[in-house]
């Protein structure tokens, strides 16, 4: 490889996440609305043939490294386990990893672990499935703590768990989450809410700050930051529990950006370069990927997109305004 994803703050993207489709099978409060949202047609999709292509680009001409699977929900994609073999395949080989919300992988786990996937983040917000009725608007909290078994069990190493806190829904729930992570050995994060949400319903001073979160914590747990810093470019912040070697991480994008260090890249499902989350423009790579074009032209039209990239999010900019496409579309 000898160009790279910099931007013009001179960080080096390796980490891509790849959307593999806009859809979802819960309707989570802080995501989408009940009805859901306007989905991609099928001739918008990238097709696998096409996914794989532009991963085995930024592989091979970009230097990414990491390759996550993202969505909405990315289990939902029939092809995924091909998707998974085919990336796996390339030299040098990327590290392969998926976020879901857990609907299916008891089904899918050990196939995926087959076909070369490392590891797995899954999003679970409550211990109590009436709670997760009312978070999801869908009755299948089972089906996620089975898909947490299952992703356990097939090998996939870490099993990371996400949570999001809603105030007055699960915020009385940090430590009996952190509880039950610690039992079944699942790396947990609480995440801060963003503003990403399809409906605009964000509001700062409603959402539960990283502060908040350890504050709940530290009534239970004794929690000291994790001394040395391999936090590098993980937006997860991570305190020893009760003196180690069990974790738990938050992820506070509003009150703590990691900006400085980002090393991300993003690809919508329809073929969209995104520079962050919180960016107000994407660069389309599938016209010229439909057109015929060239890896070498590919990796140049990435490699501009990227260089655009701004310092942060501007979360914290009075004149902030949400990206058009909500994170279902984005691609967490
Ligand atoms: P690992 O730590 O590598 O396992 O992954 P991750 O935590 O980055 O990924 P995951 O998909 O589990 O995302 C967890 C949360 O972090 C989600 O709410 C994402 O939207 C958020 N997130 C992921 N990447 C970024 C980023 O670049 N910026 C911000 N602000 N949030 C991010
Ligand atoms: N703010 C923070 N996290 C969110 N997620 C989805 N929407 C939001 C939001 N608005 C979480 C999901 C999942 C991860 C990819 O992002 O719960 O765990
Ligand atoms: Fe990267 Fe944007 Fe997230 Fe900041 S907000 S960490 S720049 S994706």
């Amino acid at each position: 490889v000898d160009v790279v994803l910099i931007d013009s703050f001179g960080r080096i993207a390796t980490d891509l996440r790849v959307s593999l489709t806009d859809r979802c099978n819960l309707r989570c409060t802080y995501c989408m609305p009940e009805e859901g949202l306007q989905w991609l047609a099928k001739s918008e999709l990238l097709t696998d043939e096409e996914i794989v292509r532009l991963v085995r680009i930024a592989v091979t001409e970009l230097g990414v490294r990491e390759v996550r699977f993202t969505g909405g929900e990315p289990l939902l994609r029939p092809g995924l386990v091909g998707i998974v073999a085919a990336c796996a395949e390339l030299r040098p080989r990327p590290r392969l990893s998926l976020t879901t919300n857990g609907i299916g992988l008891a089904r899918n786990s050990a196939a995926l672990r087959q076909a070369g996937l490392d590891r797995v983040n899954v999003s679970l917000d409550t211990l109590r499935p009436d709670v997760f009725q009312r978070l999801t608007r869908r009755r299948r909290h089972g089906d996620v703590i089975e898909g947490l078994l299952a992703a356990r069990a097939s090998g996939l190493a870490p099993v990371k768990v996400n949570a999001v806190l809603m105030r007055g829904i699960n915020d009385d729930e940090a430590a009996d989450l952190l509880s039950w992570a610690l039992a079944h050995d699942y790396e947990l994060r609480f995440i801060e809410q963003m503003p990403l949400d399809a409906q605009h319903g964000w509001q700062r001073s409603d959402m539960v700050t990283a502060a908040e979160i350890l504050q709940r914590l530290t009534q239970r747990f004794d929690l000291t930051p994790e001394l040395d810093d391999r936090r590098g470019s993980a937006p997860a912040e991570r305190w020893l529990v009760d003196g180690g070697p069990a974790r738990v991480g938050v992820i506070a994008s509003v009150t703590r950006p990691f900006c400085r260090a980002c090393d991300r890249t993003r690809l919508t499902a329809d073929g969209q370069v995104r520079t962050c989350l919180f960016a107000r423009e994407e660069s389309d790579l599938r016209t010229s990927l439909r057109a015929g074009a060239s890896d070498a032209e590919i990796a140049e039209l990435w490699r501009i997109a990227m260089w655009g990239k701004k310092a942060g999010s501007g979360l914290d900019d009075p004149a902030f305004l949400q990206p058009d496409r909500p994170m279902s579309a984005i691609g967490g």
